[in-house]
């Protein structure tokens, strides 16, 4: 099979917003108990902090990290998780019918962001908290001294604020799973009215409200539309959610799931081109797709009211890593309008690392994470892609090379991002550089193998992990590459 990608660092999309290398962390299962914070691990610093979970963290560089749900917001009052540890109430998160210590709040939280470099993006309870719930962890988090929660901040050890600029508005409060589900007039409604009450507190702040919490809700995309016609002018992002999944064991149709991430970004990125011209506005609101990853064979939700119980924890393989370098391509295909996107999760609970209390491993999906996260800046390129295609039984032909380019002038570097999805012979690849071509490759990296299934895991850690591969020449303002099947490349140039 071949491809032929015609690159010209004129044909940009947009800038590319840092914050769609963002993460999640969720209070559920063992994503931030065990995950983050465990002071029973020999591993963990003199605050219980995960030391090596903080370094593969620092490593994927998330520019943000949405906390603390999710599910678990709709029914967390977030008073329960600061102040002395010992006077903490120990609760029942009913989202994930687990018990909840709060022994890691809003400050432990905080103080992670700051050591990772990492924006928060904070999440407030609309299904069963209040408008006034919502305003005061704004004071909390981002007021000077003077007033109840600033004060509380302070006695409870944060001089400063912590000024949290990303908020989203309840989570997923279409779903009949979510604790004060609502209808999208009634969502709205509260929505707004937290928002103003929001705003009041500290004006810089910006907003995410819910979209629909999968393009399989009954009420998509009505619902976007509804949400975003009440709440447009208080707002700036709207979420989405996605999970994918390969529930039938067919690599190839799963391989072309970027159709199917397509077909909903470009939906929802219409309705909110609609809403804009109906209001006449001249305002933009972007998307945050913030929960997003391969979520299917770990579905049971139920903690058995334990603590920190091994929920949704996915073990990723080969596949799923070459679905997420896809996606990822998608974010950078669709720069102009996705600004935010948070991989759901960042430890254990559908997660890029996997920790047990004396280690961790970094699963398959880490590594298309991190080669996007530290090679895509800049300017997102529309390339031309010329691609032989293989039949999948879901979407008909699809192309066997899908690919996506960055270009940031600043650092005069460039990088194309390429997923072989042929499952059974290599793709003879040529970019023909119809700008300036590069002098030579700065380094090139892959992950391949030849068992889709193939995963690590704390025995094998190191089964499947990205390497440099041997910098092709750029010869007649051409490159060609050999990509392996099932293969994610990254050529840095
Ligand atoms: O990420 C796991 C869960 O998936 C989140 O809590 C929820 O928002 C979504 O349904």
């Amino acid at each position: 099979k071949t491809a032929t990608i015609y690159l010209d660092t004129r044909r940009t999309i947009s800038d590319i917003s840092p914050y769609i290398f963002g993460g999640f962390a969720e209070h559920m299962g063992r994503c931030v108990y065990e995950g983050i914070y465990d002071p029973k691990s020999p591993l963990s610093d003199e605050n219980g902090i995960r030391r090596d979970v903080m370094e593969a963290l620092k490593e994927l560089n998330f520019r943000s990290i949405r906390y603390p749900g999710g599910n678990f917001v709709s029914g967390y009052n977030w008073e329960d998780g600061i102040g002395p540890r010992e006077n903490r109430p120990v609760k029942r998160d009913l989202a994930w019918r687990s018990i909840e210590t709060n022994q890691f709040g809003t400050d432990e939280f905080m103080k992670v962001c700051s050591e990772l470099g990492t924006e928060p993006m904070m999440a407030v309870n609309l299904g069963t908290g209040s408008i006034q719930d919502a305003a005061n962890i704004v004071e909390y988090c981002n007021l000077e001294a003077g007033t109840k929660y600033s004060d509380l901040r302070i006695q409870n050890g944060s001089e400063q604020p912590y000024g949290v600029k990303f908020w989203c508005l309840g989570n997923e409060m279409d779903g009949p799973w979510q604790v004060g589900q609502l209808s999208a007039e009634d969502y709205s409604k509260k929505a707004v009215q937290a928002a103003k009450a929001m705003k009041l507190i500290d004006p810089s702040i910006q907003l995410i409200a819910c979209g629909s919490s999968s393009s399989e809700m009954n009420s998509y995309p009505d619902w976007d539309r509804v949400v975003l016609e009440e709440t447009w002018d208080q707002i700036d992002y709207l979420s989405m959610h996605y999970y994918a999944y390969n529930r039938d064991d067919d690599t190839g149709s799963y391989l072309g799931y970027t159709r199917l991430f397509e077909q909903h970004l470009n939906t929802i990125a219409a309705t909110i081109q609609y809403v804009k011209a109906k209001k006449r506005s001249k305002k933009d609101v972007f998307i945050s797709w913030d929960e997003w990853n391969v979520w299917y064979r770990e579905m049971n939700g139920n903690g058995d009211w334990q603590q920190a119980p091994h929920i949704l924890e996915e073990v990723y393989n080969l596949e799923d890593a070459l679905v997420v370098a896809q996606w990822m391509n998608v974010f950078l295909k669709h720069a102009d309008v996705l600004k935010m996107a948070s991989l759901a999760q960042v430890v254990n609970v559908i997660a890029p690392i996997m920790t047990r209390t004396d280690g961790m491993f970094k699963q398959t999906i880490y590594y298309p994470f991190l080669a996007f996260s530290k090679h895509a800046s800049g300017q997102a390129l529309s390339l031309n892609v010329l691609s032989d295609t293989y039949e999948t039984r879901k979407h008909g032909a699809v192309d066997v090379l899908d690919a996506s380019a960055s270009f940031d002038p600043e650092k005069h570097e460039g990088t194309v991002f390429l997923v072989n999805r042929n499952q059974n012979s290599e793709t003879t690849t040529e970019i023909v550089f119809q700008s300036e071509a590069p002098r030579s490759v700065k380094v090139a990296y892959q992950l391949s193998g030849t068992d889709p299934k193939a995963q690590n895991s704390f025995e094998d850690p190191e089964n499947l992990v990205m390497h440099t591969i041997a910098a092709p020449e750029v010869k007649d303002g051409k490159l060609v590459l050999s990509l392996p099947a099932l293969s994610f490349t990254a050529v840095v140039l």
